[in-house]
């Protein structure tokens, strides 16, 4: 038996023994990190972990307490040195945003505040709203719609898409798909990401129904194709939902024919979800305006902020437009989280009714926090100043004539690969990608890669607010440099 009187002589927290120390050494981190992000840009761009660190990590779970000044300096000396380097100018690897030094202390303030962000009649939920309306008003997407901020994209998308499974027939949630005469199948391009593939096993329906469109020679859906998929799939007794149009694919940065597509999605009585995971904010861009317009009427739409509004790690956003659809597909309050008329169980509408989690972080406050630090149509200006930089890297490319642009350049992304000529596929896919590993060892800059039709690729996909037009010059001159040194090495 707990003998709990004797333990209750002794009652423990844990706040600071020392608020003097902890205030202090709270001072220093901060004034750290400062120092750390001012100067970011004169360290390398990223180097390997070293087996010190790892050896430091696989420490055993700690018993007893260690002084939090310790703690902090094992952190600056393990930890710190060892970024994945998307804070750097030089940095352009996956779709990855750099996160601003507001938004930093923004996350400071939410996990001081440390809300659940899940019920209640607390600031942090109106915080929220606000930003959902805010990002409502960034795509121009209409007020009444509903949303939720998520991890990131990939949450976005599933979110989505479960709002859209749900809405083909609303005895899915009671029954499952066994309620659906036929399998479902939902339509994206074969260069949609592969969350959708995720969220299709997620969400019962398998990785097949996931129909893969294919694309044309500028890696956008083909319509045409689209149709007649369609159109085979309600012959053979399928059951199409949906079709997933992307604002910026993930490879190549290429904008689906948005229009055709929620055309064909009106006619067929279709949802139509847009991933915008990075491209939607191009809406900002005037020169995007018109191609990104369907997003407004799309039944639903996925994207992030931790990318092209760089706020640190992690914050997505899905926006629905049927509120109700929206709300039909997660709303469920059990008797200890029914709301209240007032009290602290008063309050918005629980955001468990809009998505898969419970308990949920501040993530609201850094978005609200940078929106009005810097207003949108600063962010606007950068996403554009961004795209101006791909266009520009792409015309150093195809000026240099050991280099070769390797897809057209749609917005942000810009594939492209060594080539001296007189090289097999194979001889070129392994220097490239020697290329790119010696660009991230000696901590000259991190594109990213793919594989386009085969064919490995050295790709920059830029959301950073850091780079300037100099970092795309040494990009340029870096792999020219490291391709003739390693082929002249070879031959
Ligand atoms: C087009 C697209 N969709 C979805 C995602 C997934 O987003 P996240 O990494 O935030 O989950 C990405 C990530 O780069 C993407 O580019």
């Amino acid at each position: 038996m707990l003998d709990y009187h004797r333990l209750l002589q002794h009652e423990e927290n844990l706040d600071p023994a020392n608020w003097g120390e902890m205030r202090s050494l709270s001072h220093q981190m901060i004034d750290d990190m400062m120092d750390y992000l001012q100067h970011i840009g004169e360290r390398l761009v990223w180097q390997p972990t070293p087996e010190s660190t790892k050896q430091m990590l696989k420490s055993p779970l700690p018993t007893n307490p260690e002084a939090p000044g310790e703690v902090y300096a094992e952190f600056k000396a393990h930890i710190l040195p060892y970024p994945k380097g998307n804070i750097h100018p030089r940095f352009w690897s996956w779709v990855q945003g750099g996160g601003t030094p507001f938004a930093m202390l923004a996350e400071l303030l939410a996990a001081g505040m440390n809300p659940n962000v899940a019920i209640g009649d607390h600031a942090a939920m109106y915080v929220e709203q606000q930003v959902i309306d805010w990002c409502k008003a960034m795509l121009q997407y209409p007020a009444s719609a509903s949303g939720i901020l998520v991890s990131g994209g990939t949450l976005a998308n599933f979110t989505a898409l479960i709002v859209a499974r749900n809405a083909y027939d609303a005895r899915i949630r009671e029954k499952g798909l066994r309620a659906v005469p036929g399998q479902l199948v939902l339509y994206a391009s074969t260069e949609a990401h592969v969350c959708m593939q995720k969220a299709a096993e997620v969400i019962g329906l398998g990785r097949e129904a996931v129909r893969q469109v294919p694309v044309d020679g500028d890696f956008r859906m083909d319509v045409v194709h689209l149709k007649q998929m369609i159109a085979a799939d309600r012959a053979a007794g399928m059951a199409p939902f949906c079709v997933v149009g992307n604002a910026g694919t993930v490879n190549t940065g290429a904008i689906d024919p948005l229009a055709d597509i929620l055309a064909v999605c009106r006619e067929e009585k279709l949802w139509f979800h847009v991933d915008g995971a990075f491209g939607a904010l191009a809406k900002l861009v005037p020169e995007y305006q018109d191609r990104l317009a369907p997003i407004e009427q799309a039944d639903s739409v996925a994207f992030d902020l931790h990318k092209w509004i760089c706020m640190p790690y992690e914050v997505g956003c899905v926006l629905v437009k049927d509120a109700a659809l929206h709300r039909s597909a997660f709303a469920s309050q059990p008797n200890y989280l029914l709301s209240h008329e007032r009290g602290l169980a008063a309050g918005p509408d629980p955001f468990g009714n809009y998505g898969m989690e419970l308990s949920r972080g501040f993530k609201a406050l850094k978005v609200w926090m940078s929106l009005k630090e810097h207003g949108v149509d600063k962010f606007a200006r950068l996403v554009r100043q961004n795209i101006a930089q791909a266009f520009y890297l792409a015309e150093l490319i195809e000026k240099e004539p050991q280099l070769e642009l390797m897809a057209p350049v749609a917005m942000n992304i810009v594939c492209y690969r060594y080539n001296p000529g007189g090289l097999s596929v194979e001889a070129l896919n392994a220097l490239n990608k020697e290329i790119l590993m010696l660009l991230h060892e000696r901590g000259l800059a991190a594109p990213s890669y793919s594989l386009i039709d085969g064919l490995y690729v050295i790709r920059m996909a830029n959301v950073n607010h850091r780079s300037r037009k100099e970092d795309f010059e040494a990009l340029v001159r870096d792999t020219v440099e490291l391709g003739t040194q390693l082929h002249y090495t070879n031959t």
